[in-house]
């Protein structure tokens, strides 16, 4: 059995799972509530309560497993990419349970942990697939060869597609995390009313662009009349097109260009409806993370350590965190 753990932003997670990818327990102590205040997340406080939940999450975990700590036999983490303060939470507490138990520790990478999302799917890619990965910190093409090795395709240049409608929303007057809020305010409303340029539209580069778009809509917010409440439905509906539009686009971009015919879609972005609906249009097998593993969860975590090879005892002791990723 596998105890998963992950703490990279602002989740508190832990997770049990068999070594056959069963998923036995996942539980995700939100702390959206502890950052709202502050319309984003603040890395002192997240570490702080990462530290106060750690503990009890991980005990909910085991328990909602029905095992018993004895029936462990790996401990995985979540090493980075992230914050640094709360991911240290997070590979501190798994180094010091795998001591302790004389558990093997192994470290997985967050955006691999997204990548392995697919296979809680319920039919998961077998064989070399695309994967478009749309969270708050990255937007990344990453191919997935036969063999399980991951190779970054396309990033974006500035904002993540996440960031882009935690801003939006902010602009638009939203709380956080702005994605559910944005395309709650989009709603029904048509997007062609104010429609904005898809970023890299007609554009062959494999690369993504989002902060043009913000640009765009800061402008547009500041010539709607305060109460124009419509405009703003508009405005969020029109916002959240040229966003998966471009994302729809550039996965057909790398589609083209990798010659694969399926692609996988995980991240927190991935959860928006309106991009679930509109990646119907490409000529490829899409499969969706399911809902529950879009957002950061240790399920993913475990997952993806079932294909790592455990950290050596030195390795263990000198293991770290790290805030970027080779695939970021
Ligand atoms: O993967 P995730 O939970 O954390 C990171 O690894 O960053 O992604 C969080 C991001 C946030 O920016 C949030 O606004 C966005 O995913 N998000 C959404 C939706 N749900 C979460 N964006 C658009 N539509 C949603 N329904
Ligand atoms: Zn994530």
């Amino acid at each position: 059995m596998i105890l998963a753990i992950e703490t990279s932003c602002d989740e508190t997670c832990a997770a049990v799972c068999t070594p056959d990818g069963e998923v036995l327990s996942s539980v995700v102590a939100s702390q959206v509530t502890d950052h709202a205040a502050f319309g984003g997340v603040v890395p002192e406080i997240a570490s702080r309560r990462h530290l106060e939940l750690l503990s009890p999450t991980v005990i909910t975990a085991l328990r909602e497993a029905g095992i018993d700590e004895d029936q462990l036999t790996n401990v995985a983490v979540t090493a980075g990419p992230g914050l640094i303060g709360a991911l240290l939470v997070g590979v501190s507490f798994a180094k010091g349970y795998a001591y302790a138990r004389g558990l093997p520790l192994i470290a997985v990478d967050h955006l691999h942990g997204h990548v392995a999302s697919l296979q809680l799917a319920e039919n998961p890619p077998s064989g070399a697939h695309l994967v478009l990965l749309a969270s708050g910190g990255h937007t990344l093409l990453i191919d997935v060869a036969d063999d399980g090795s991951l190779t970054t395709i396309a990033r974006s240049m500035d904002d993540a597609a996440g960031e882009a409608f935690d801003k939006g929303a902010r602009l638009l007057g939203l709380g956080y995390p702005g994605g559910p809020a944005l395309g709650g305010l989009a709603g029904t409303a048509d997007p062609r009313t104010r429609a904005f340029t898809t970023p890299l539209h007609g554009r062959d580069d494999l690369a993504f662009s989002f902060s043009g778009l913000k640009t765009a809509l800061a402008l547009s917010v500041q010539s709607l009349a305060a109460d124009d409440q419509f405009g703003r439905s508009e405005l969020a509906a029109s916002y959240q097109e040229a966003i998966v539009t471009h994302l729809v686009e550039r996965a057909e971009l790398g589609l083209a260009s990798t010659g694969r015919t399926t692609l996988g879609v995980v991240g927190g972005v991935a959860a928006n409806a309106r991009l679930r609906d509109r990646l119907g249009e490409l000529r490829a097998d899409v499969v969706l993370a399911p809902l529950s593993a879009c957002g950061d969860n240790a399920a993913m975590i475990a997952m993806a350590s079932r294909t790592l090879s455990p950290l050596t005892p030195n390795e263990m002791t000198s293991l770290d965190a790290h805030a970027r990723s080779p695939l970021g």
